[in-house]
């Protein structure tokens, strides 16, 4: 299975949110062997829009086998007086998926370990399949999570994805369970993701800037699998 997640972060709004998932779907629906792939099990797809669109963008999805609405985040909190919060309860009848441990989220919103481990374990309660994001060996991989997304710092953002060889490097120090998928993230587009192939290591990406336009999307899920 290779996994192609897209991380939207707080970019569009609802009527761009709204017209990347009508191209999205119509380009989907008219790919005979993107069908094929998904129908068995070749690859799934986790698109994870702002908290505020999943219920609309979900409406679209649903005729579709293995394609997925995914949040970005949740709180670290159950329930209760936390303003601003959004919870995995709630969030659980609209998502199957979730981002956790981000490093925009360790940078700009200033969590910790502490804080991500309470949020993988109320994942795994809510039965919302979890996304541990790593920056490197060094970020703890929670045995519990499901799949983990290696997202070197320097590589978010800049247009500077890593080698393939450097990602191998990295994948061997890191023990993962052999549950765990290992995806990779940072500046991924679809004229690199190809290189990614070698050794059959990664097991599918986290896009965030080449996500944003639905149809580079699909082309590097096409570019990768084919
Ligand atoms: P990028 O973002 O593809 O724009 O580098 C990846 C991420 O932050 O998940």
């Amino acid at each position: 299975m290779k996994y192609f997640i897209a991380n939207w972060k707080a970019h569009k709004t609802i009527y761009e949110a709204l017209d990347w998932i009508k191209i999205f779907t119509k380009v989907l629906s008219t790919d005979e062997d993107l069908l094929v792939k998904l129908s068995q099990n070749q690859i799934k797809i986790i698109v994870c829009p702002p908290s505020l669109y999943l219920y609309f963008l979900k409406q679209h999805i649903k005729e579709f086998n293995n394609v997925h609405i995914g949040t970005q985040d949740i709180s670290m909190f159950e329930q209760g007086s936390y303003t601003g919060e959004v919870s995995a309860s709630m969030l659980k009848p609209h998502i199957e998926y979730s981002i956790v441990g981000h490093s925009e989220r360790r940078k700009e919103f200033h969590e910790n370990e502490t804080m991500i481990e309470s949020k993988v374990k109320l994942l795994n309660k809510n039965a919302v399949t979890s996304i541990l994001c790593v920056r490197n060996q060094h970020d703890s991989l929670y045995q519990s999570a499901d799949l983990i997304a290696f997202e070197p710092v320097e590589a978010i953002g800049t247009g500077r994805n890593m080698s393939i060889q450097d990602v191998i490097e990295i994948k061997k120090t890191l023990n993962l369970q052999p549950h765990q998928p290992f995806i990779y993230g940072g500046s991924i587009t679809a004229q690199d993701c190809r290189e990614y192939k070698e050794g059959d290591e990664v097991d599918g990406f986290l896009i965030g800037k080449a996500s944003l336009d639905a149809k580079e999307f699909i082309q590097i899920i096409k570019t990768f699998t084919s």
